[in-house]
């Protein structure tokens, strides 16, 4: 069975910024994870290109909707592919692929009776594409996220019977499983227990988007749209469109990993049209909290949006990876602080586990004619460093399947700090002045290599390319495939050769 993991579709009103790469890099790294764990993973990325504000976008700079979507989702692409982002599909919603697979998804909608025509009045945001909930008499309503005066909307629209999915809605809220992390629960529990209304799915003012087919001037909402490009990501450019094949293409095990500005459209509007449409539920959606930079909200207005792209040329993709996934809660809202990164880069790969690695096998190298010495047969896996390291496996473990990848990170700092504590405790390096320690220290030297080892396999969804100086510094090519029956303790083979150390992370300047 697949495991299907999601980013949201971004929207291509502007090319990607800090945001939209956290998010990514955090899938990337739940996607990693689950491949190495033997999974079948469809990961999806994709951009969401249709609704007035990419309409207006384009019209600012006098293009044409379409060359502007063209223009922008690139620079998606090109964008994950720098990072080296791993995802198996990337949708468009401009695609014709998806505008059938929209068409059968309402049609599913209308014949379950599910849609109606009525009146829509009320404060509408472009930004957030979205009406928001403000009384028709309140004087210049702003949008609390976008900080712009909202535009009073009143015309016929389309409306889904979301109010019909009440209990279900409900039923699926209890699942503890559904959305993550706990924090963002009550928020959304809160919102269905006050009852659901229906919400409108079309409208008449819009041109860029996909027709609504019997009813003539309409376009959908383009979170309508949007939404079902989960669906038409999994089809292949070859496949005819349809939403029966979905089940054969992977969708199960859905994951939608999303920030929590979106929360209610992916815990409550989507499962509702995808039981109306007799589509299978995703199975959970998890809810990230919001960066801002050096205490500020990053906005164009302010000025200090974080281009992802000079941190990268700048720092490099490993420093950033660890930064976002190990710093910042996953589920909580973050800072980005250049200083705090420098040092936690510097601290954690460079010193704690580059310095660890370096020391280990120079000593090992000197002393045992540049091999990994030979363990002690009958007690090494009840040594101190295997029993941290079984214990750091497990909770590891533990933590990436619930997407807590600060926790996971942690961990693996936690076992790097146990080993250099342990080295500095033993000393081998006195030890080894006495010729009846030279089992002794082999012993130890190896155990602390083979907790590099298990660190170096640890890192690789969250950081794959240091992952692999460090495996390469014990000698050792990465199999995908065998990363899990690797992260046995005692997998590190003595009498290997080991290569000249060289610094796998350096450190960052100030
Ligand atoms: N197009 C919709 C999503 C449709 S999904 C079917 C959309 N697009 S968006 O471009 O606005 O992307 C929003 C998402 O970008 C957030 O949910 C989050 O994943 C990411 N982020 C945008 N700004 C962010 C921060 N400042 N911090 C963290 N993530 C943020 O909504």
């Amino acid at each position: 069975m697949a495991t299907t993991i999601t980013t949201p579709l971004y929207y291509v009103n502007d090319k990607p910024h800090l945001g939209s790469t956290y998010t990514t890099i955090a899938c990337d790294a739940f996607a990693r994870f689950n491949r190495l764990e033997g999974k079948n993973v469809v990961f999806v990325t994709g951009v969401d290109e249709h609704g007035q504000k990419i309409e207006r976008t384009a019209d600012l700079l006098n293009i044409s909707p379409q060359l502007h979507c063209d223009q922008v989702s690139s620079e998606y692409k090109r964008n994950w592919q720098l990072w080296g982002i791993t995802n198996d599909r990337f949708i468009r919603t401009s695609s014709k692929r998806h505008h059938k697979l929209v068409e059968q998804f309402f049609q599913r909608v209308q014949d379950s009776g599910d849609i109606y025509l009525g009146r829509q009045q009320g404060w509408y945001c472009v930004g957030c594409e979205e009406y928001k909930d403000y009384p028709r008499e309140t004087e210049e309503p702003q949008c609390s996220i976008h900080k712009k005066v909202l535009e009073w909307r009143d015309e016929e629209n389309l409306f889904f019977k979301l109010s019909r999915y009440q209990k279900q809605i409900e039923n699926l809220l209890n699942d503890k499983d559904f959305l993550l992390p706990k924090s963002r629960k009550n928020e959304i529990t809160n919102f269905v227990k006050n009852g659901l209304n229906d919400f409108s799915i079309s409208r008449t003012n819009l041109n860029w988007g996909i027709e609504v087919p019997g009813y003539k001037g309409h376009t959908f909402y383009v979170w309508f749209d949007a939404l079902v490009g989960y669906l038409s990501a999994l089809l292949q450019e070859e496949d005819e469109p349809h939403l029966d094949r979905l089940k054969n293409c992977g969708w199960s095990n859905v994951v939608h990993v999303i920030g929590k500005d979106i929360l209610r459209f992916h815990a409550v509007y989507w499962p509702a049209m995808c039981l109306s449409a007799g589509i299978e539920l995703p199975k959970r959606v998890f809810g990230h909290g919001f960066l801002t930079r050096e205490g500020q909200k990053m906005g164009k207005s302010i000025g200090n949006v974080l281009d992802p792209e000079q941190l990268l040329t700048e720092f490099g993709e490993d420093a950033v990876r660890w930064y976002l996934l190990k710093d910042i809660q996953f589920g909580n809202d973050g800072d980005f602080q250049r200083q705090r990164f420098i040092d936690l880069i510097n601290n954690d790969l460079a010193n704690t586990i580059g310095n660890l690695l370096n020391r280990t096998s120079t000593m090992s190298r000197k002393w045992f004619n540049e091999k990994v010495p030979n363990r002690n047969e009958t007690d090494f896996t009840e040594h101190h460093l295997a029993k941290e390291s079984r214990k750091t496996i497990y909770n590891y473990n533990k933590y990436m399947e619930r997407l807590e990848f600060h926790k996971a990170s942690e961990s693996i700092i936690d076992l790097a700090i146990a080993a250099n504590c342990y080295l500095n405790e033993t000393a081998p390096w006195k030890l080894i002045k006495d010729n009846n320690n030279i089992e002794i220290v082999a012993n130890d030297i190896y155990m602390v290599l083979e907790t590099c080892r298990i660190i170096g396999l640890l890192i690789n969804p969250i950081i794959p390319s240091l992952s692999s100086r460090i495996l390469l510094q014990l000698g050792i090519q990465l199999e995908s495939s065998s990363w899990k029956s690797s992260l046995l303790v005692g997998g590190l083979e003595s009498g290997r050769n080991l290569p000249i150390p060289t610094p796998v992370m350096s450190k960052l300047e100030q």
